[in-house]
């Protein structure tokens, strides 16, 4: 899909349809949607006035203009009331009108950001309206055979703008979006196709199209690797799989020789079944979306690049499947871990944790200034913040803020919840260092106490996105299944993080 910025007069803008965001509480028309009602004498007035359109987000409407304005469509839509405007409000009714406008099967459509009369920096406006469209448009299809053609695409979405200034800064943030987006849709195409493609195998394919970019360096270390080097946490969870694991390092030197280096780590179970302590039968299908973390770290660095980000850093990606069988792993084995601490397993299926404590651990080869791991990790992070937050849990307060800024920023919201010694207590085992489940009390927070444990000195925090990695619904620009979550909550945190430096 192609996202046009073009100078011009909306009102004159030749187009299938013409997205219009009307608040619910203002009634008065202003500058262009006042200039198209009365081209049209008066069609938008009257169908605000007749009841029709109250303005409520996420309402819409389309009415055809009849050759009165050029644009053959009118497509109204709510943004709620004017005070409790965001910018979120505006990707969801970006993307619920876009998504309208697909299923009535037309390949284009535009609107302006002068609809918009709110007091935001237009960089922002545009940026979250193009996020809208493009992520609310977001299908996967590649599995789907039979009539293809029934599948519909919008071609081309238009900004008309007349200034020259703003045209520029609204095309620079239009820019921004699209690179955005396209790095949530190579998340959330990864965490979407099934385990039998998405192998760890597969997820190190993925990773080099990353790594042909410029300034990217990929490594991918295999099993005989990890036995040289003692990440057994991490083979020990491999053992059960004929699936080979990989150990993915993606660096991406966009900053200065010597600049702090942030180090993102994703889980990537690139299918759970619980291994000898199986999963429940049912929905465990859905477990093929436990490497979403690892998806959405990879993402995140191919939208730094593309961005040209100035900051220096390096994904790291344990990639395996976690099965039962005649050589898995077991409750009551012990494992060394790469930090030499021995781990006693007490459940199987809390493998995640395992396969990041050697990949923690091997961030600190690289001395970094902050280390953001982001993983599916727990259900009990789901039970406690519901499906749509993530859970919060580090070591680091300034790090911390640099996250609940940029959650605030991209709505992608994050919640923090408490690593009091306590917790530390309950994953003390008898035999060996840790045990690798805490009990089901506080479960995602002793899944994060077990996480410190291998992260060293360097400032860390926990990222445990089991909630809204996959959604049971679909969501105003989020259809439900993979949201490709983490993707631009690290984004702009990389973004600020190049801005502001350390502090
Ligand atoms: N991948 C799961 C966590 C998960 C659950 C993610 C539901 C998304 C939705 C993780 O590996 C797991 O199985 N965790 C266990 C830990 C338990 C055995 C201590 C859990 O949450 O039940
Ligand atoms: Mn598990
Ligand atoms: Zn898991």
């Amino acid at each position: 899909m192609k996202f046009i910025v073009k100078k011009g007069n909306i009102a004159e803008f030749k187009s299938e349809a013409v997205v219009i965001p009307h608040f619910e509480d203002v009634k008065e028309l202003k500058g262009k949607a006042k200039l198209l009602d009365k081209k049209s004498s008066g069609l938008i007035k009257e169908i605000i006035s007749g009841g029709d359109f109250e303005g409520k987000h996420l309402q819409v409407t389309v009415t055809h203009t009849r050759g009165s304005i050029p644009a053959k469509r009118i497509v109204l839509v709510g943004i709620g009331k004017k005070a409790d405007f965001t910018l979120e409000k505006l990707r969801g009714a970006y993307a619920t009108a876009a998504k309208q406008v697909r299923s009535l099967k037309l390949k284009e459509f535009s609107t302006s950001l002068d609809f918009v009369s709110i007091n935001q920096p237009s960089g922002q406006t545009a940026q979250a309206i193009v996020e809208g469209v493009s992520l609310g448009l977001y299908q996967f299809t590649p599995f789907k055979t039979v009539e293809r053609d029934k599948i519909r695409e919008i071609k081309e979405f238009t900004i008309v703008e007349e200034k020259d200034e703003s045209c520029i800064t609204i095309r620079s943030s239009a820019k921004a979006a699209e690179i955005i987006s396209n790095a949530v849709y190579f998340t959330r195409d990864m965490v979407s196709t099934p385990g039998n493609s998405m192998t760890p195998t597969g997820m190190a394919e993925e990773a080099r199209k990353v790594a042909k970019r410029k300034n990217v360096i990929l490594k991918v270390f295999d099993e005989a690797w990890m036995k040289k080097n003692g990440m057994n946490a991490l083979l020990g969870v491999a053992q059960g799989s004929n699936e080979p694991a990989r150990f993915i390092v993606l660096e991406y030197k966009g900053g200065k020789q010597g600049d702090p280096v942030i180090a993102l780590v994703g889980k990537a179970i690139t299918f759970d079944s619980g291994g000898i302590s199986l999963k429940p039968a049912e929905k465990m299908g859905e477990m093929k979306s436990d490497m979403a973390g690892g998806a959405a770290v990879m993402g995140a660095i191919m939208a730094a690049v593309d961005l040209r980000l100035k900051v220096n850093v390096v994904v790291l990606i344990p990639a395996t499947e976690n099965l039962p069988g005649g050589r898995a792993y077991k409750p009551g084995d012990v494992l060394r871990s790469l930090s030499g601490q021995t781990i006693e397993i007490i459940s199987t299926d809390a493998e995640g944790r395992l396969t990041l404590a050697d990949a923690l651990t091997y961030a600190g080869r690289f001395k970094p200034a902050a280390i953001v791991d982001v993983a599916t990790l727990t259900g009990a992070c789901v039970i406690a913040l519901g499906d749509n937050v993530i859970g919060m849990m580090g070591t680091d307060d300034i790090l911390k803020q640099k996250i609940r800024n940029a959650a605030a920023k991209t709505s992608e919201r994050v919640w923090e919840l408490p690593l009091w010694e306590d917790y530390h207590e309950l994953i003390k085992s008898d035999i060996a260092d840790y045990k690798n489940t805490g009990g089901r009390a506080g479960g995602a927070i002793t899944a994060a106490a077990f996480l410190s444990k291998f992260v060293g000195k360097y400032p860390w925090v926990h990222l445990d996105i089991a909630g809204p990695a996959w959604l049971e619904k679909d969501q105003p620009y989020m259809p439900k299944g993979a949201s490709g979550v983490g993707v631009r909550l690290l984004v702009q945190f990389l973004k600020d993080w190049q801005k502001k430096g350390k502090n």
